[in-house]
């Protein structure tokens, strides 16, 4: 037996020594941890049971049948997170590249199959040169393989994916398919076709960093929603985001235990917004002061700055907060900004989880490229996501509700279920100064007379009670109590029933 045990024990330290010590020297010397030592960082210490670790490789070609290393490039299995249950992969750089062969795929799938039977989410630390070169189209039929299955889990279970080396090729389309991708400054990339064979097709020249760096793909192309300094520091805010969420459909966020008061007042809300209707202020500020503690987890923060989303907990429980941001572009609602905040409420739709809305918006977007680029379509997906979200939803108005904007912003007539709005909210078609520079077009040349105009129609208007009169706000809120009035608001709608017409899906303008 002691003989057995200890052909164990040299098989495990063999598999855990992956593709050997000089190839994980030079892991560590990029600055980067090796899989095994990602998942002691993400996960609970000790909570880690691994799987497959013994799987090996089926191929012969190109000398494969003489390298067989256990586990394949990536190590699997289950740990818990806070004590959660959580599925995870890990990609081994120093194993073939991490590059995905057909096992490599199939423990992956496993792996995505119990997290779906048994309600847990799956975390995946990809670190990959993508489809395994010597063994052709069986290892592309793997990334399919993982690709339907990422589809299946697709409001299920959450899924997050972790970028932590070089992802190319198919190695970037299983992340896509995921709910949230964070990346590591630096040392991860992801891209189609790397730099080689954009200057071959396009003659372009551009770096790996350009093409595919944390910065291009938070700031740029918006596929990556957070990145990060190192590895650990990468892993870390995993777990946080971990914490905001569900393990699966069906299941409510951890409440997390909090000393803040409901009834906490912030007085200095009452004097945040200018006195000028041009003047911006952060609306970042307004949301750190209603939340839990001031402790908002924002999600892609360098991407259409003009929109903010992200987690926060009010008495102790999950709520997505959407919000316009008056410091960039006043907050007006364009291509990248309705893309953005349609996926994240989407993401809180199918996992059940209230959304806030902060509003302050002088209107879309208006401009050539705006309407090139299909504003119309991609504005529409933000009317639709919010249209079609049956998650309670609470609105505060803080200042401009204009336009098609405002109907967009979760309002009523899209079935927002409480409306607020402070004091300070002008709920109107457009800005007093368009108005009449509209309405009394032929009295322009007349500065008095339209200066007179304009303030009619700001008192008209300019305010909150018009809208009031209708019922499409539930009531006019003083600042400094908006935390209260919301979580009030929220306990009310714990147990929501909103029943739409029966289908299949609805055809979101994608
Ligand atoms: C097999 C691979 C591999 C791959 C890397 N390796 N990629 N082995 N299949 N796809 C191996 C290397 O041979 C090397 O082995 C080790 O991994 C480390 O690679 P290096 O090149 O030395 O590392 P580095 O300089 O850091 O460069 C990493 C890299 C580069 C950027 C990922 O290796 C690379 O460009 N690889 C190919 C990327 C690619 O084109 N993949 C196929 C995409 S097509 P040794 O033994 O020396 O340690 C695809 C189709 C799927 O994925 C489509 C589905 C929709």
């Amino acid at each position: 037996m002691q003989k057995i045990i200890a052909e164990l024990e040299d098989k495990r330290a063999q598999a855990r020594l992956g593709g050997g010590q000089r190839r994980i020297d030079a892991q560590h010397g990029k600055g980067k941890l090796t899989a095994r030592e990602r998942l002691d960082v993400l996960l609970d210490a000790g909570s880690f049971e691994e799987y497959d670790m013994f799987v090996t490789h089926r191929a012969t070609d190109f000398g494969m049948a003489e390298t067989i290393i256990p586990g394949d490039g990536v190590v699997t299995g289950w740990g818990t997170i806070e004590g959660r249950l959580v599925y995870v992969f890990s990609q081994d750089f120093t194993v073939f590249g991490g590059s995905l062969s057909e096992t490599h795929a199939k423990k992956i799938c496993k792996i995505m199959d119990l997290a779906m039977q048994n309600g847990a989410p799956v975390i995946g630390l990809n670190d990959s040169g993508g489809a395994r070169i010597q063994e052709g189209v069986a290892s592309l039929g793997g990334y399919a393989d993982v690709f339907w299955r990422n589809a299946q889990a697709s409001g299920a279970v959450p899924q997050i994916s972790v970028i932590m080396g070089p992802c190319a090729g198919g190695a970037v389309y299983s992340p896509a398919m995921t709910d949230f991708i964070y990346m590591v400054k630096d040392t991860s990339y992801m891209f189609v076709t790397g730099p080689d064979v954009v200057k071959t097709v396009t003659n372009e020249s551009v770096t790996q960093e350009e093409l595919g760096g944390a910065s291009t793909h938070t700031r740029i192309s918006s596929v990556a929603d957070a990145a990060f300094d190192n590895d650990i520091e990468t892993l870390l805010e995993v777990r946080r985001l971990f914490g905001f969420l569900p393990l699966a459909y069906g299941q409510k966020p951890p409440r997390v235990a909090t000393e803040d008061p409901i009834d906490r007042g912030d007085m200095s809300l009452d004097m945040i917004i200018p006195d000028s209707a041009n003047k911006p202020y952060d609306m970042r500020e307004v949301i750190e002061k209603v939340a839990d503690e001031g402790d908002f987890l924002e999600l892609q923060k360098e991407h259409a700055g003009n929109i903010l989303v992200g987690f926060i907990r009010l008495d102790g429980e999950t709520a997505g907060v959407v919000a316009n941001q008056p410091l960039v572009l006043a907050g007006c609602l364009d291509i990248n900004a309705s893309k953005k905040a349609a996926r994240f409420i989407r993401f809180c739709d199918s996992f059940d989880i209230p959304i806030l809305t902060f509003v302050d918006v002088p209107g879309f977007l208006p401009g050539v490229a705006q309407e090139y680029g299909g504003i119309i379509k991609h504005g529409a997906k933000l009317l639709f996501a919010y249209s079609e979200a049956s998650v309670p939803l609470v609105t505060v108005i803080t200042r401009k509700a204009y336009g098609g904007a405002y109907d967009v912003m979760a309002s009523k007539h899209i079935k927002a279920d409480v409306n607020y709005a402070w004091p300070s909210a002008e709920i109107a078609v457009m800005g007093a100064k368009g108005a009449t520079e509209i309405l009394y077009r032929s009295e322009l040349s007349d500065k008095d007379k339209i200066a007179k105009r304009t303030a009619e129609y700001e008192a008209r208007f300019a305010n909150p009670f018009v809208a009031a009169e209708r019922g499409f706000i539930d009531d006019v809120i003083m600042p400094h109590g908006t935390r209260r009035r919301v979580i009030r608001a929220l306990s009310t709608l714990r147990h929501k029933r909103s029943e739409g017409p029966k289908k299949k899906h609805g055809n979101i303008p994608l």
